[in-house]
């Protein structure tokens, strides 16, 4: 259990308020987040960092609140961005446009117009047809696109398949090879500025070495491109660290890799852009939900809550495992096997499988942990269900991050 969510008195804890009064104020389910634990994680990059020429873009996807976002740009964190839409919410929390790094396979023209009006920092490039369609926009605006080029350098990540993007297969960026031409291409393309190498080789990644072997490929990409006369001034290697979802997991540590990059980055000279987006936020985050009822199939013991896939899908669709904690300590030493599971009429809605836990009763309070990443902004309306609301603690402050859906926002726009 980290340090922003722990058992005080018996009872389950986000800084100083606990989260049984939270269930009883604000419903459930409810995601809740530690302002301090989001703070603390982001500061870790920073210290790790500090001696090297490093910006960190926080990655929006994982959490895009727009309170999250403000917190982490009152701290000086930059973002990476993958859609028009995550550009907007980044400005509307107060973040300056010109520390945003736009990634993703695919931006459509008025996506990149927005970015090129609002002067973002660069724009991580997939293919040959994206970088002369941003030259043609920003040759109309008069504006010149910074460029890096997302390069694919067939690494195994060694994560789960869906959030594995290194390898050659995979959709994502171009392959070493084919970069080199494609910047020589973009070099003589109007309005455009290749003076950036990126990378980013999945996500959830446990083991330093696939991100350090992506980095010295990288890295030699840039010392020949900079051999043909293309000043590559930055490196982006993308986010992808990951955090114990599981007590037996050991996240890779931010001084580590820091460490590893150090000499390699000081002796090329690049400013360094970091992506991380899960690392930040997953441990700062809780589901908060309420045991419905339980019963019994046969063999099987089902304990039904009242969140559901749509509130938090990480488990049906990436078998994505979240421990699961009781919010009051459970009293007697006994435990039930169960399988954990919302009321969406689908098989695959649940949360645990075969969960070994104590014994609850309707009325309990769960929390599902690691949750504040990729959580909420994958949560849909499916069966109808309004969306949870999303609570801020800072201290023994609760802000409404997000206000509980109602019924009328279901049909709001029908
Ligand atoms: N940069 C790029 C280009 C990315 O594609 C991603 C994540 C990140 C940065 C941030 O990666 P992070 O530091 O969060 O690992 N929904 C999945 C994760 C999908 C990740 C997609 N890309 C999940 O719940 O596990």
């Amino acid at each position: 259990m980290n340090d922003a969510f722990r058992y005080e008195n018996g009872t389950l804890v986000c800084e100083q308020v606990d989260l049984a009064s939270i269930g009883e104020t604000y419903g459930t389910p409810a995601y809740v987040y530690s302002s301090s634990a989001i703070r603390a994680r982001f500061r870790a990059y920073q210290s790790a960092f500090s001696d090297l020429s490093c910006r960190i873009c926080y990655s929006v996807k994982a959490n895009s609140n727009l309170s999250v976002l403000r917190l982490l740009a009152e701290e000086g964190s930059g973002f990476d961005i993958v859609s028009g839409g995550e550009l907007y919410r980044v400005l509307k929390a107060g973040g300056d446009g010109r520390t945003v790094v736009f990634s993703g396979v695919g931006k459509a023209a008025s996506e990149i117009r927005f970015a090129l009006a609002e002067g973002i920092h660069s724009f991580n490039c997939e293919s040959e047809s994206e970088i002369e369609t941003i030259s043609g926009i920003a040759n109309s605006l008069g504006r010149t696109a910074s460029i890096a080029i997302r390069v694919n350098p067939d690494v195994d990540a060694i994560t789960h398949p869906y959030i594995s993007t290194g390898l050659r297969e995979h959709k994502f960026g171009v392959s070493i090879n084919a970069a080199e031409a494609l910047y020589h291409r973009a070099a003589q393309l109007p309005s455009l500025l290749p003076d950036g190498v990126s990378c980013h080789i999945g996500s959830q990644l446990l083991d330093l070495d696939p991100l350090v072997e992506a980095a010295d490929k990288a890295l030699r990409l840039i010392d020949r491109l900079r051999s043909q006369g293309i000043p590559i001034r930055n490196l982006d290697l993308g986010g992808g660290l990951g955090v114990p979802y599981r007590s037996s997991e050991r996240a890779i540590s931010i001084e580590t890799f820091a460490k590893k990059l150090r000499p390699k980055l000081a002796k090329a000279d690049v400013t360094l852009t970091l992506e991380p987006g899960r690392s930040i936020v997953a441990e700062a985050g809780v589901l908060l939900t309420r045991v419905l009822l339980v019963k019994t199939n046969g063999q099987k013991t089902f304990v039904v809550v009242d969140g559901a896939m749509n509130d938090l899908i990480r488990p049906a669709l990436y078998q994505a495992h979240h421990e699961i904690v009781p919010v009051i300590q459970p009293g007697g030493e006994g435990l039930i096997h169960a399988d954990i599971v919302g009321p969406i009429c689908e098989t695959g809605d649940f949360f645990a499988r075969g969960r070994d836990m104590a014994p609850v009763e309707p009325g309990e309070l769960l929390a599902i942990r690691t949750a504040g990443a990729y959580g909420f902004v994958l949560a849909s309306n499916y069966n109808s269900r309004p969306r949870p609301c999303e609570l801020l603690v800072d201290g023994r402050r609760v802000a409404i991050a997000r206000r509980r859906e109602k019924y009328d926002d279901l049909t709001r726009s029908e």
